[in-house]
């Protein structure tokens, strides 16, 4: 089984204003990847010590597979996804950002506005996508057939190719 939690970093999300698609469109998503189980989702204002506070408690007392969040990416003030990432995760992973970046900016110059950062902590590997349900769509499409391998490689070791 691949164990997965879904987070959604958004002040409007949170306040009840904004209906998630974003999380939405990622939970429809995942579950074409085979054995996968969403096992965690919250929806949670764009606060760092929150977004921290999350990503370790599925990382160490949860034991997810992989976290994936979106919102909070691109330059506004409030904007803090990367650096709470950042600051949780003991190794990064910087082809997964590269490769959502490089997929975005076929779609739109927009992409390059998105900070988006990918890593390790313990067993989890943890991604931010961007907001948008489109811009979710169109990261995990590019990503998504190589996160079994991933989360292979991340629990078990390696193995032959
Ligand atoms: N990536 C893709 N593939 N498609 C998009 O529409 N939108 C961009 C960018 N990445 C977009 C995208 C925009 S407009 C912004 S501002 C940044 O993601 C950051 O979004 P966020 O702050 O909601 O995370």
């Amino acid at each position: 089984m691949i164990t997965i939690g879904v987070l959604t970093i958004s002040d409007g999300g949170a306040a009840g204003t904004r209906q998630d698609t974003s999380g939405e469109t990622i939970r429809a998503m995942v579950t074409q990847m085979p054995h996968a189980v969403i096992n965690a989702g919250a929806i949670i204002p764009d606060e760092r010590d929150l977004i921290e506070g999350t990503l370790r408690e599925w990382s160490d007392e949860r034991h997810l597979n992989l976290v994936l969040t979106t919102g909070g990416t691109g330059l506004a003030p409030r904007d803090v996804t990367p650096e709470a990432t950042r600051a949780v995760i003991d190794r990064e992973a910087p082809g997964i950002a590269e490769a959502m970046r490089a997929v975005s900016l076929q779609h739109t110059p927009f992409g390059m506005l998105s900070r988006g950062v990918a890593g390790t902590r313990g067993h989890t590997l943890i991604i931010n996508l961007p907001g948008s349900p489109r811009a979710v769509r169109e990261c995990l499409e590019c990503i998504l057939p190589v996160l079994p391998h991933a989360i292979n490689l991340l629990t078990e070791g390696p193995r032959e190719h």
